[in-house]
């Protein structure tokens, strides 16, 4: 396994146009210099991703974000909202900023400001947009502990910082504000959050390209994935919610954001077992329980 590395060690690597494990607040990310195009396609190649899924640029600040796209008055509201945090804002993009393989080819950019001291640091430092995608390889869960994002992409990376157990665990909420407000994938932030600084959300176009995450199996563990059990069948593992017996209890209180912070990690640990099958009780919509159901559809298969 690779060492952890400090803070100095990952900004050199992402200058040399490297990979670099990064923590945040969400999950573990697989980072490299956003406008180094040679760094960004390794990354595209270290995930295995299937076809160039446009990426995250993280910055430091609002200034750094405002360098990249361009902003309205409604962006700048959300940016003031739920920044440093969970939440990604798709914008156009202003030119040359960003690398076209970064953005794939769209003329918007996804920008985000990370609340993690670890990556506010590295961010801060390298003053400059880092793409970071999820540290899991296409397809599977995101890592969400220092050990489970080693396991997924450490091998292809030069530097890897260990920032703990991410305290969110689920994906930031990724809402693009062009001609209207629409949120493209659920997260951290929920509905009601946003809709609480812009009014209500447009829905957003069912467009494979810029809806993210639209892969039929997506953040999937190997073993399949049984929704709605009420129990497990012989040969399966049972993920609880809620009190009752269950292997693995997201939350034995019933709290989503209990259930969302292990939610990762507990289908790793199901999939370990190799069931025949993880069974998962089911999840109330509301709240971050819209994200906990779009991540676990998706894992079980179903087309979003
Ligand atoms: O919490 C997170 O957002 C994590 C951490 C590491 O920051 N990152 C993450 O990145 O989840 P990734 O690449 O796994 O997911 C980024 C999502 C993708 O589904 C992608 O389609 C969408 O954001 N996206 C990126 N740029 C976009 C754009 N210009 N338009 C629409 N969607 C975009
Ligand atoms: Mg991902």
């Amino acid at each position: 396994m690779i060492a952890p590395s400090d803070i100095a060690d990952a900004v050199a690597a992402l200058r040399a146009g490297l990979l670099v494990i990064l923590p945040t607040e969400t999950v573990y990310g697989l980072a490299a210099d956003a406008v180094d195009p040679r760094a960004v396609a390794a990354l595209y190649a270290a995930k295995g991703r299937p076809s160039f899924n446009p990426l995250i640029a993280h910055v430091a600040n609002l200034a750094g974000a405002e360098a990249i796209a361009h902003f309205d008055d409604r962006a700048r509201a959300l940016a003031k909202a739920f920044w440093p945090g969970p939440l990604t804002i798709v914008l156009p993009a202003k030119d040359g900023a960003v690398s076209d393989l970064a953005r794939a080819g769209l003329d918007t950019v996804a920008v985000r400001v990370p609340s993690h001291p670890l990556a506010h640091a590295v961010l801060a430092a390298f003053a400059g947009p880092v793409a970071a995608p999820s540290a899991n390889r296409s397809g599977r869960p995101s890592p969400t502990r220092y050990q489970d994002a080693v396991e997924e992409t450490g091998r292809a990376c030069a530097a890897a910082l260990d920032g703990g157990a991410c305290a969110v665990g689920l994906e930031s909420t990724v809402v693009s504000v062009l001609s209207e407000v629409a949120i493209l994938r659920p997260g951290a932030v929920t509905r009601a959050q946003i809709e609480a600084v812009v009014g209500p959300l447009a829905e957003a176009a069912e467009d494979g390209h810029r809806s993210p995450g639209r892969l039929t199996r997506h953040y999937a563990p190997s073993a399949p994935v049984r929704l709605d059990a009420e129990r497990a069948e012989p040969g399966e593992v049972f993920l609880g919610f809620g009190p009752g017996a269950a292997d693995l209890n997201l939350s034995p209180s019933g709290d989503l954001a209990e259930a969302a912070a292990n939610l990762f990690t507990f289908l790793r640990q199901a999939d370990l077992r190799a069931p025949t099958a993880i069974a998962v009780a089911p999840i109330p919509e509301h709240g971050l329980g819209e994200a906990i159901n779009d991540r676990l559809r998706r894992a079980a298969g179903f087309v979003g």
